[in-house]
This record gives structure tokens, C-alpha cells and sequence, in this order.
């Protein structure tokens, strides 16, 4: 056993795993820039206060968190979300001086002290993007379907999209007040989460963990009947937009989300599926009406989605979905059979290399049976083979792995041959 052990809930990411993260993340890259996205990184990790607004009553804040003090005695936490550290980044760089609504997207780890199980890490990535300064059903479902795209072009089946509404700040309020009352009539079938959340944020009891199938919580008053005309009228232009593009939809009134900031439109993407994945939700947004303003900001409004990249990676791999997604990283092994064909190897590696051609050599071996084994392991597309015959002659031999034809070529030639080729 190795000495260290990484720290339980992480991963390393190594051969086929790695490619299968950049895969996904040059996918989700490519589909943002699309639909007018620009990239934002913010550091991994922030003051502490930053992260405390997005729920000081949420499971991310008060248990999740890694916070500590650094040599400065300042409390610095590892990002758990990245929504909180876009919207600081917005306001601190006046970013909202600049275009509206503005579009950006960010990939890159959070880090959340949860107990780890099937999709659920300690590290993860998230790839997700915000759009502040506007609100309209066009916008929603324009965001809503940027990442319908991106689990289409993956290849994903048996994925339904959640939806709900928890109405604007007037529709929750009386929402809140009447849940308020009906869970403390009810307060001795709640857990002890719940029991808390009833006065700081009732709505959160709809979303328990713990205790999911309580019929007290099934059967709480629904948030439809408590929404103002102008709420109801805004979720059934959203639902009508998706009807349109078609894009299927569940709506699930219980569905409030897992943080604080949330208002109007919330949803969720869930993967079905027969083994532990089952049930998981791989992608989760919504819109924030307030969060802007409660960083000390203007009254802008911003909708996003954040996607959990290890569980897209999971579900990928559990439906059998990379077919030939995942590139080959070495075009070329050169294979030489005696110490001077071995310099003829590195120079020629040298070469292809300037000309951005992934090529490896064996830097030890002089038998094609050693030799033949490192290209069983790296599988290139194609094997050039050097030795005292094509050295002196100034030809080399090119094999292509799938097809098995061989041909000799001069060496000047190896450029444009493989070129042509390898287009
Ligand atoms: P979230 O629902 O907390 O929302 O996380 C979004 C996604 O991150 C989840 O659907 C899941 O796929 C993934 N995820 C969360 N926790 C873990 C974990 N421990 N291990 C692996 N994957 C995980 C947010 O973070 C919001 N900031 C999303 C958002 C953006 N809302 C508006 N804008």
C-alpha cells in the first residue's frame, strides 16, 4: 500500500479519467461560447462572508464549508458553490458597467464537507455559468436550454428536467407565513433540521434530506395557490417557451432548492437510472433576484445553472456513452532497433512535434517485441520504424495501426505523409 492516501472524497484523475474531464469540459466550453457566454475564473477560495450569503441556514454553510483562519488570522473558505464568488467578482470588477445582460460561464473545483458517497465528492467540478441584469421567460429558457444542449450532444438518456417556481418576494412571503403555521401545528413529525428551519426559512423544509417522504411534507400547502398573478403568469410564459422548443419538463412543486438565494424559477436535472446514480440530480439552478443586492450591489437580477461534472462523468460512463469521444493522445510511436536509430527517433520526434504532432518514442528498448508492447499500451495511429537498413538509406517504414498497411518513405517526406493523413 503507498504510504499516502489522498484525503478521503477527492480523485485523481489520470489516463482515460482525465480525458473524459477535459472531453466534458471542452464540450460545455464550446456549447457556452455559443450562446454568448464569456469565461470568468475567481479564486478557489474567498473570505468567508462571501460564501455566507448564500444561506446561513443552508447544509453548504453551516456544515459543508472548509473554513479556516489564515497566518493573517483572516477566515478564508474553499469555494463550495460558485454562483457567491461570480457575483462579488461582478460587483467588485463593475463588470455590470460593461454589457447587460452579461453572460459568463467558469469551470473549475468546489469543495464541500459532505459525507461521501456514489457522485457525492468532498472536490468536485462544477461547470456552470450566470447571466446578470435582465429577467425574462426568454432569457430563462434560453439558460435552460443551453444546458438541455449540452446533455443532448453528450449523449445522455433517461434525464428529465425538474422545474418549480417559489414566486417573487411577495408570493413567498405569504407563501412562508402559511407554511409557518402549518408546519407548527405539525412540528413534532419534523426532524431537527426542520424543526429549526420553520422560523428562519420554511421553505427549506419542503427540500429535507433527512426525511423526504414525510407526509406532512407531502401534503404542506403548495406554493401555486399562494403566487400573485404576475408570478403565475411569468412560470406559464417560461413553461409555454419549453413547450415550444420542446423541451420536456416536470414540474415539481416540492422542488425549492438547496440554497438560500433562490426566487421565481428554480430547477434541477435528474439522471434515471438503475443503480446508485439513480435519482441524482447532475445540474441545478435557478434565478436570484436579491443576491446582487445583498453583496451591497444595485437591484440586478441573475439567473444560472451550475453542472456537477463528476456525476455527468458517471452517468456518461454508465450508459456506455464515450464510443470514440475519447481521442487517442499519441498519433505516432517511433520504434528504433539500435542505438543510433534511437537518435534518428528522438530527431525525427523532435520534428513531428513542431509540426503539433503527438509522437512518442521507446527510449530504452533496441527488440520490436518490447517496442510493440508500448504501442499495445499507447495505441497511436501510427508506427514508424527506424533501424540500420532505413537509417542508412534515408527511409523510414510507416505502419497504420488500424488499417495494418505498410509503406516506405523517404525521410523528408514524413511530414506531409502523415498530414495528409492524420487531417
Ligand atoms: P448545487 O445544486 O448546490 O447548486 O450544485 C450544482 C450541482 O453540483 C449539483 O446538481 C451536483 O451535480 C453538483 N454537486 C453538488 N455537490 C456535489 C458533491 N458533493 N459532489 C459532486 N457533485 C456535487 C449550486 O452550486 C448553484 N451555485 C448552482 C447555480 C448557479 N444556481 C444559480 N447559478
Amino acid at each position: 500500500m503507498a504510504k499516502y492516501q489522498k484525503v478521503k472524497g477527492t480523485q485523481d484523475f489520470f489516463e482515460k479519467s482525465i480525458l473524459k474531464l477535459r472531453y466534458l469540459e471542452n464540450t460545455m466550453r464550446r456549447i457556452a461560447k455559443n450562446y454568448g457566454y464569456n469565461e470568468i475564473k475567481t479564486p478557489i477560495f474567498e473570505h468567508t462572508d462571501v460564501f455566507v450569503r448564500i444561506g446561513d441556514d443552508s447544509d453548504i454553510v453551516t456544515k459543508e464549508m472548509y473554513t479556516f483562519l489564515d497566518k493573517g488570522n483572516r477566515s478564508i473558505t474553499l469555494r463550495p458553490e460558485g454562483t457567491a464568488a461570480v457575483v462579488r467578482s461582478y460587483l467588485e470588477n463593475k463588470l455590470y458597467a460593461k454589457t447587460s445582460p452579461m453572460k459568463l460561464f467558469y469551470f473549475g473545483p468546489m469543495f464541500r464537507y459532505e459525507r461521501p458517497q456514489a457522485g457525492r465528492y468532498r472536490e468536485f467540478h462544477q461547470f456552470g455559468v450566470e447571466v446578470f441584469g435582465k429577467s425574462t421567460p426568454l432569457l430563462d429558457c434560453d439558460v435552460i436550454i443551453s444546458a438541455n444542449q449540452i446533455f443532448q450532444e453528450l449523449g445522455i438518456k433517461n434525464y428529465h428536467l425538474k422545474i418549480n417556481t417559489i414566486g417573487d418576494n411577495e408570493s413567498r412571503k405569504l407563501y412562508s407565513e402559511k407554511l409557518v403555521e402549518y408546519f407548527e401545528e405539525h412540528i413534532n413529525h419534523l426532524c431537527s433540521d426542520c424543526k429549526r428551519r420553520i422560523n428562519k426559512n420554511p421553505l427549506r423544509i419542503l427540500d429535507c434530506k433527512v426525511d423526504g417522504n414525510n407526509p406532512i411534507i407531502k401534503n404542506a400547502p403548495k406554493i401555486h395557490d399562494f403566487l400573485n398573478q404576475e408570478s403565475k403568469d411569468y412560470f406559464s410564459e417560461v413553461l409555454s417557451i419549453l413547450d415550444y422548443y420542446q423541451v420536456d419538463y416536470i414540474v415539481d412543486e416540492n422542488l425549492v432548492r438547496g440554497l438560500d438565494y433562490y426566487t421565481d424559477l428554480v430547477f434541477e436535472f435528474i439522471i434515471e437510472s438503475n443503480d446508485e446514480l439513480d435519482g441524482l440530480a447532475f445540474c441545478g439552478g435557478g434565478k436570484y433576484a436579491n443576491l446582487v443586492e445583498s453583496f451591497g450591489g444595485m437591484d440586478i437580477p441573475g439567473i444560472g445553472y451550475a453542472i456537477g461534472v463528476e456525476r455527468l462523468l458517471s452517468i456518461v460512463d454508465s450508459q456506455d456513452g464515450w464510443n470514440d469521444k475519447i481521442e487517442n493522445d499519441i498519433d505516432v510511436l517511433i520504434i528504433s532497433l539500435d542505438k543510433l536509430s534511437k537518435l534518428k527517433a528522438l530527431e525525427i520526434a523532435y520534428l513531428l512535434r513542431l509540426h503539433n504532432i503527438p509522437t512518442e518514442i521507446d527510449y530504452e528498448h533496441y527488440t520490436m517485441k518490447h517496442q510493440f508492447k508500448l504501442a499495445d499500451k499507447l495505441n497511436p495511429k501510427f508506427l514508424i520504424i527506424i533501424g540500420e537498413e532505413e537509417r542508412k538509406n534515408n527511409i523510414v517504414s510507416i505502419k497504420d495501426n488500424e488499417t495494418k498497411v505498410e509503406e516506405t518513405i523517404s525521410q523528408e517526406k514524413i511530414i506531409s505523409y502523415l498530414k495528409g493523413k492524420l487531417l
